[in-house]
């Protein structure tokens, strides 16, 4: 039999998350866990979007260390560089370089359509800056950018890949096949962690109920605490069901951290009340982020080990994103220093 010699490429991820800050428990759940599992099936590109943070004004010192502080809040969750790429997208040009040309092949009435604009517009209503409005765009160039197949992204963030899938297509409909169309990743096990205070709306860190969420640097003491206070209902059954969204959320979160299923969370808590539930939440939330708060706290402690990381894997970076480059110059008519 004749030896197989081509082996076939994997397709690739991207996706990014904005340095603001501490993340949450949902952010873990949600985004930060699944990037972890994904690359070992995919070849992955992650960066921090630092450039679509400062379409609200950042404090520079403040930016600059939560920029390590998500670098190593990921590498501590099990991203490992040698599997996939992961780096600050201010460091690698191309991105806003990419960004400025689909800006010019994105409508003012597409991005107008952006609920995300309208909502951080009405909540900024002191600084509604052009960035703000084409943020949009430069998602776009991010993803376009290394071609990816994927993006793995929350519900709030699909209205623009929607966006970036019709930007695309647009442009290779009139330049000609320059760029993959990406589809949304969904991950089979997507936690989606609602608000410990009201679980109609998402965790969110900028919600001014310091109970109503999980910080990936809250002590087991806090961590209990909050999930011992947080809102069910008037029934005392631990059982998996729509009208109860607070004990929904609390399963849920149970379930993402021990991997058990759902029948047999309720199975374990049959004839226990609420509160020795939401203790034993509350414990293994705490018994997950125990190793990764260890591992955080030893890679921020040297900023400089974290910097060369994001500087060798913003170099094999550039090495896909040129390639789209010089084929997205090439075909607008751009000359190329
Ligand atoms: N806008 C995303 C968010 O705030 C972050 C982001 C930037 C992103 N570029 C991306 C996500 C590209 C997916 C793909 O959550």
């Amino acid at each position: 039999m004749e030896q197989q010699t081509i082996t076939q490429r994997k397709q690739r991820v991207f996706s990014a998350i904005q340095p603001s800050g501490v993340p949450t428990l949902g952010n873990y759940l949600g985004a930060i866990r699944n990037f972890v599992a994904m690359q070992e099936e995919f070849e992955c590109v992650y960066s921090t979007a630092n450039l679509h943070a400062i379409t609200v004004r950042q404090e520079p010192a403040k930016l600059r260390a939560a920029s390590h502080e998500l670098y190593a809040w990921l590498l501590a969750s099990g991203l490992d560089l040698e599997k996939c790429i992961f780096f600050h997208q201010s460091m690698v040009y191309a991105h806003a370089e990419l960004a400025w040309v689909l800006n010019c092949n994105t409508q003012f009435g597409e991005l107008s359509r952006m609920t995300q604009f309208k909502d951080k517009s009405a909540k900024h209503a002191d600084n509604i800056n052009a960035g703000l409005f084409t943020y949009p765009a430069l998602m776009a160039a991010d993803i376009l950018l290394y071609q990816a197949n994927f993006v793995p992204i929350g519900d709030d963030q699909k209205q623009h890949l929607e966006l970036t899938r019709d930007v695309a297509e647009r442009f290779n409909n009139i330049y000609g096949k320059t760029f993959t169309i990406p589809e949304p990743y969904i991950p089979k096990t997507a936690a989606r962690v609602m608000n410990l205070q009201d679980p109609a709306q998402k965790m969110s860190k900028s919600d001014p109920n310091q109970r109503s969420f999980i910080l990936l640097t809250d002590t087991p003491e806090q961590i209990i605490k909050k999930f011992r206070s947080a809102v069910t209902d008037s029934d005392s059954e631990v059982r998996y069901a729509p009208e109860k969204a607070g004990i929904k959320n609390l399963i849920e979160i149970y379930a993402a951290c021990t991997g058990k299923a759902i029948p047999a969370i309720e199975a374990e808590f049959e004839g226990k009340g609420y509160g020795d539930f939401k203790t034993a939440v509350g414990e293994a939330v705490a018994a997950l982020l125990k190793p990764i708060q260890e591992k955080q706290k030893e890679l921020i402690a040297d900023k400089k080990y974290l910097e060369e990381c994001a500087k060798a894997n913003a170099e094999k970076a550039v090495r896909i994103a040129k390639r789209t480059m010089e084929k997205v110059y090439k075909k607008v008519g751009l000359l190329r220093f």
